[in-house]
């Protein structure tokens, strides 16, 4: 085996199952711009719809998320001249190197998925087959570009040790150096934003309770409401970072406003030891408002031009497909397939 060395290429992929919310925002959005900003790698973005309907998703839904997706990664700074930015579905090679993993990954390594066991839960034997495979197709996502930089959540990292074990195993069994070992970029605690309703829980679009999260969707008002009433403790803010571990909703709106303001949470506590939360909110639905009513409002407007969404989602895809395309036919070549010369 020749060790071969990839170029450095950014991939990641969101799921258009739902609402955007704050923690996507702020846990992967405003990452995905800082290294397509920084310039020194190429970034590829995806809307993967392929993996949305790993559970049920209704069509027009399905359809409407992965276009305001879209216009909540443009909202946030994603340019699609500079990122390559489309959905999953309009590049078929995913699929087809999905299928290749399939046969590559083993049931075992399905099967010890966290992600699988919680959603399969005890009634696994009436999970789609597409949930339990959903980690091979995310590797092939990764793989079709020969990404090497994957920026994911904590709750990602299991399924990207499994990528790089697909590829390592495809390349012993094959003897070839084909597929690059990729490196996560996991993202720290301190911009995992939780709900606003419970410190312990990740803010989800599938929260029933509305309070609990901030819509990139939302307006102002709705902004500023949210985090008024966020649940806190009646003890004021301590004076060093340590006197949040055990203050989870203290810890998570200071961890907002420090993302928010691009600064630490040490930061964030040396302006604003002591002060209460009845202080503290209004600045942070402030700095809140500031920072996102932008977003929510060039969303919007995004929105009322699907054509152009649809557009720029197309173009993305061909850009895609140019890298994807030879990568799938050098995987086929490897693996056995026949072909016609020049097809
Ligand atoms: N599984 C990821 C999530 O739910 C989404 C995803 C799919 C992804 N394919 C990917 C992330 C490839 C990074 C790379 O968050």
């Amino acid at each position: 085996m020749t060790d071969v060395v990839h170029t450095p290429r950014v991939f990641s992929g969101i799921q258009p199952s739902g609402g955007l919310t704050l923690g996507n925002y702020l846990g992967a959005m405003k990452r995905f711009v800082q290294l397509q900003d920084a310039g020194d790698m190429p970034t590829i973005f995806c809307m993967v719809d392929l993996h949305a309907i790993t559970v049920w998703q209704e069509p027009a839904r399905l359809r409407h998320a992965t276009r305001e997706l879209c216009a909540g990664f443009i909202a946030a700074g994603i340019d699609p001249e500079k990122s390559i930015l489309f959905n999953q579905s309009q590049v078929p090679e995913h699929a087809q190197l999905a299928w290749i993993f399939n046969c590559v990954a083993r049931m075992g390594w399905m099967g010890r998925m966290t992600q699988w066991k919680d959603k399969a839960g005890k009634n696994s034997e009436n999970a789609s087959l597409g949930l339990f495979a959903y980690p091979a197709l995310m590797a092939a996502d990764i793989m079709i570009y020969h990404a090497t930089h994957v920026p994911v959540g904590e709750d990602q990292k299991q399924h990207l040790e499994l990528a790089r074990d697909i590829a390592i195993k495809f390349n012993n069994d094959y003897d070839v150096s084909f597929f690059p070992v990729v490196e996560p970029l996991i993202e720290g605690a301190a911009t995992r934003v939780m709900s606003l309703r419970d410190g312990s829980k990740k803010m989800s679009k599938s929260d029933p309770s509305d309070m609990s999260r901030i819509n990139l969707t939302d307006d102002a008002d709705a902004i500023a409401r949210k985090i008024r009433k966020a649940k806190t403790d009646p003890a004021p803010l301590p004076d060093s970072v340590e006197g949040l571990a055990d203050r989870p909703e203290a810890r998570n709106l200071v961890n907002i406003y420090a993302a928010l303001a691009d600064t630490t949470a040490e930061a964030v506590i040396a302006d604003h030891a002591g002060q209460q939360f009845g202080t503290f909110k209004p600045s942070l639905a402030d700095l809140a408002v500031a920072k996102l009513d932008p977003i929510s409002r060039e969303m919007a407007r995004l929105m009322q031009d699907v054509d152009q969404i649809d557009r720029i989602l197309g173009r993305g895809a061909e850009r895609a497909r140019e890298i994807a395309a030879p990568i799938l036919a050098q995987t086929y070549d490897i693996v056995g397939m026949v072909r016609a010369q020049g097809a």
